[in-house]
């Protein structure tokens, strides 16, 4: 990779400026290292919606016609929906353009290989983003498991519930291509929103040698299913156990400025366990991060907790990154590949009745 850093602001496009377009922005708005210089949605509406936020910047309804404009970019941020990531991010790549695509990466891992390929063919960086790892009470708890705090880590919990009612609204369109996604088996629960799952487990301990799962069905009409209930469970390299139990509460009401899925990651030590207690909602309403050792509950109550801000933060990175190379890139095309086999193995495990996967030995 000969990439240069800039020495002036990045030139970026937007490409899809739907729902998460409202947090991915976060990172650009105010940001010197950065100019938006374009914004593409095939929906005249969309467009003219985010053209508010910049109003200096050209809108088209394509990346073809993007292209064929002559306008100058030098980094994405794709927002595409998730099926149309395995043929559009190596077309953005055949640009020229380095793209800071959202999760979950592609659907198989052919594809994964083509963007990897297309990458490394125009010398241009891919990152596939994971907002969580930029999360404050994830990167705090990560702090604590390092610092030795709760001794020796033996296991960990993640617990993920489904809630039906609150939250911010989610147009029809975007549910109708999870549930086209949900068809071709990677439901929104395990594959989409999972996504996140897999990466802070990885990020937190390291590769996984084998994955068992039981991945569940509930149907609630004509086309609307979602992949639950699921149990995931996993081994690290390290013989660190991990479980993740998925649930639907479809009725229960769940306070948050963004998704309503109620969340927690527990992690058990030889002396203690760290608790972070929520995430995109806000289920439970102590402090983020609670941490039990040698008797005594120590809460982190001044975090910023505000899940948006892992979006900001996210972005920010990517930016500086381009300006300046300076390390690492969470999460690098290749990491995402990693983060792809963990999701498949636990499928090819669930298909085979829970028998246990080597998410390396995919192929
Ligand atoms: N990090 C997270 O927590 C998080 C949360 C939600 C969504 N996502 C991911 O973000 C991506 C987008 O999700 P969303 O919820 O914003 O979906 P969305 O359906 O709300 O928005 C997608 C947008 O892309 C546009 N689009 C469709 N085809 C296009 C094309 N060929 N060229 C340009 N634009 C096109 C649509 O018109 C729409 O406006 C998905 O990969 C999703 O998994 C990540």
């Amino acid at each position: 990779m000969t990439f240069t850093p800039y020495d002036r602001p990045v030139r970026t496009a937007f490409i899809g400026l739907g729902r998460i377009y409202d947090l991915n922005v976060r990172a650009y708005l105010d940001n010197p290292d950065a100019e938006v210089v374009a914004l593409v949605d095939p929906s005249a509406e969309r467009q003219a919606q985010r053209q508010a936020d910049w109003p200096r910047a050209a809108a088209f309804g394509s990346v073809a016609e993007l292209a064929a404009s002559g306008i100058e970019v030098d980094a994405v941020e794709c927002l595409l929906p998730a099926a149309l990531h395995g043929d559009g991010v190596p077309e953005l790549l055949e640009h020229g353009w380095h793209v800071n695509a959202q999760k979950p990466m592609c659907n198989d891992l052919a594809s994964a290989r083509r963007m990897l390929k297309a990458a490394r063919a125009r010398d241009r960086v891919l990152r596939v983003m994971e907002n969580n790892l930029f999360y404050e009470p994830l990167r705090q708890l990560k702090s604590v498991l390092e610092a030795g705090e709760i001794g020796q880590v033996s296991g960990y919990h993640v617990k993920m519930v489904g809630t039906g009612n609150g939250g911010w609204d989610i147009p029809w369109s975007s549910f109708e291509w999870q549930m086209e996604q949900m068809r071709l088996g990677r439901g929104i629960m395990v594959f989409d929103d999972g996504w996140h799952k897999l990466s802070t487990a990885l990020w937190l301990f390291g590769p996984v040698r084998e994955v068992r799962a039981w991945i569940g069905n509930t149907h609630f009409g004509p086309g609307v299913d979602v992949d639950a209930p699921a149990t995931l469970m996993w081994e690290h390299d390290s013989g660190i156990r991990g479980v993740w139990d998925i649930t639907l509460a479809p009725d229960m009401y769940m306070r948050s400025d963004y998704y309503t899925n109620d969340e927690r990651w527990e992690v058990t030590g030889s002396t203690g366990y760290a608790r972070v207690n929520r995430g995109s909602a806000r289920g439970i309403q102590q402090p983020s991060l609670e941490v039990y050792a040698h008797g005594q509950l120590r809460g982190y109550h001044a975090l910023d907790d505000d899940w948006g801000s892992s979006f900001r933060d996210s972005g920010r990175h990517w930016l500086r990154w381009l300006r300046t190379g300076e390390g690492p890139l969470l999460w690098s095309g290749e990491e995402a590949v990693d983060v792809l086999r963990f999701a498949l193995a636990a499928y090819e495990s669930s298909a085979a009745g829970g028998t246990g996967v080597d998410p390396a030995a995919l192929s």
